[in-house]
């Protein structure tokens, strides 16, 4: 049987899997899923502390994510700001781990993932991958009014 005549018999929808089989997204070698994107710019946003979506900022190590920004109470009470989007591969996957005094993490790619300093220093990269800083926004503190910018 020729290639097409095989086609044919598929129909139409089976070649098109076969020919376009990323078309409702890809996901990792190692099977996890995410969102690709580009790193935050411009970000000037304001979070009212006493709001129901800054909850998890209440507590030392809590965090939320707003933007694309992943907004931290750190283990010392201050506020710090990170980009949600790794520097590895640019997936949307960037959270906080308050184990080992806080760090910020991405799980996407093995063996580790990605991790960084509160400063943004990489501190692990996946596969010898080069180390690229994770993106870090300012903060201010205006009473009960946090300001997250660049
Ligand atoms: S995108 Fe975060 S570890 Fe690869």
């Amino acid at each position: 049987m020729e290639r097409k005549d095989f086609l044919r018999t598929l129909g139409a929808g089976a070649a098109l899997v076969i020919t376009f089989p990323c078309l409702g997204g890809c996901s990792t070698d190692d099977g996890n899923d995410g969102n690709i994107v580009t790193t935050p710019t411009n970000v000037d946003f304001t979070i009212d502390l006493t709001s129901a979506e800054a909850v998890k900022l209440t507590n030392n190590g809590g965090f939320i994510l707003k933007n694309l920004v992943v907004v931290v109470r750190n283990l010392e009470g201050d506020f710090i700001a990170a980009s949600q989007i790794c520097s590895h591969k640019q997936f949307d996957q960037v959270r906080f781990d308050s184990r080992d005094g806080g760090t910020f993490h991405c799980n996407v790619h093995a063996p580790a993932g990605s991790r960084f300093s509160q400063d943004g220093t990489p501190l692990v990269t996946p596969n010898n991958s080069t180390p690229r800083a994770l993106k870090i926004y300012n903060t201010e503190l205006n009473g009960d009014i946090l300001r997250v910018f660049e």
